[in-house]
């Protein structure tokens, strides 16, 4: 596993769940959101109301999950979490329909992942919380209405050009999540230290900070493990030396970069012409989707690559990261 690696390998990672805010105060940045949110929840509550379905969108480890438990907390009802790929048969979500109790929130992640066949089930649920079930097949075929209780659809998604439109059309509200400054990162990390018990210095903090892809998951992976060097170097508190020492050890440079994000660099760079995302899965040996939706965004986000119509394109930002001698004809 990298250490760096954003997308969660099992949908219950319990350092992450332990330290998973609950509330509003411990969820820092995403201000627009949070108060957005805010201000709904309030009014929802106020006119004794659902909540609208809601979606966010953005790279993986930026806070969509949390964001779900907060919301369910604050409306004091149950939460029910699914991930797309799971649901099998629309029969499997018509039963996760029918079981939930009024105001109660489903959240399903990766929604983008869901087949059309399941999502169709979805249409009337989310509009008229009625289920249209299909019994038998042919001529003698009957579709029967189900109404099912007031609920709350949370979707995640890390590409909201993957959904089709009429599912898009059906959320009440969109939201796309934003990468983190250092400053949150920091102090999402001095808050998740003193979770556990081990307070850190604001140096080391910040230090962890930049070299997290401006992103909460990897921020606490990394003070995880900086943890450990610590420990064993018998620190109180977590001080900046044993933080930049242990992540030097690690392998994560200055930019967060980990040896994948610098591989696509070196190979665009190299390319010194647009590169499509076919060539650059094979040559890298990734998936496409992990190269759209977990390598560049933060790419993008912060001007190391382009994307033109003829293909991906690196920056003189990418050509001076990594030394090579720009051709100014480039530019
Ligand atoms: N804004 C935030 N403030 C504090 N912690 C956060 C924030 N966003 C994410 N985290 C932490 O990072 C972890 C990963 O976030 P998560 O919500 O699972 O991301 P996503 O669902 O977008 O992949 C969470 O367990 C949480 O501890
Ligand atoms: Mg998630």
């Amino acid at each position: 596993m990298r250490v760096v690696e954003i997308e969660k390998l099992d949908i219950e990672d319990s350092f992450e769940v332990s330290l998973r805010p609950n509330l509003w105060d411990e969820y820092i940045g995403q201000e627009t959101i949070k108060k957005n949110l805010q201000v709904f929840i309030q009014a929802a509550k106020m006119r004794q109301e659902n909540l609208d379905h809601i979606l966010f969108f953005g790279p993986p480890g930026l806070g969509k999950t949390t964001l779900a438990h907060i919301i369910a907390n604050e409306m004091d009802t149950n939460i029910k979490v699914i991930s797309a790929p799971m649901i099998e048969k629309s029969g499997d979500l018509a039963a996760i329909l029918t079981n939930l109790q009024s105001g109660d929130i489903l959240f399903i992640d990766e929604i983008h992942r869901l087949k059309s066949s399941i999502e169709e089930v979805l249409y009337p649920a989310m509009e008229d919380f009625r289920l249209d079930l299909v019994i038998g097949s042919g001529p003698a075929a009957q579709t029967i209405k189900i109404d099912i209780e007031k609920f709350t659809l949370i979707g995640a998604t890390t590409r909201a050009g993957m959904l089709s439109n009429p599912l898009r059309d059906r959320f009440g509200m969109n939201f796309r999540m934003q990468f983190y400054s250092h400053e949150e990162l920091a102090q999402i990390i001095t808050i998740a230290a003193g979770k556990l018990n081990k307070p850190i210095n604001q140096q080391a903090a910040i230090e962890i900070a930049k070299r997290s892809r401006a992103t909460p998951r990897i921020a606490l992976r990394l003070l995880k493990r900086v943890r450990d060097f610590s420990d064993v170097a018998n620190e109180e508190s977590i001080s900046l030396k044993t933080a930049q020492f242990a992540l030097d050890q690690l392998g994560v440079n200055e930019n967060g970069f980990d040896e994948l994000d610098l591989a696509y660099l070196r190979l665009l760079c190299n390319a010194k012409k647009p590169l499509g995302l076919s060539t650059i899965g094979a040559a890298l040996s990734e998936d496409e989707e992990t190269i759209e939706d977990v390598i560049e965004p933060y790419l993008l986000a912060n001007g190391y690559i382009e994307r033109t119509a003829r293909g991906r394109v690196a920056t003189k930002k990418s050509y001076e990261l990594l030394n090579f001698k720009t051709h100014d004809s480039l530019f």
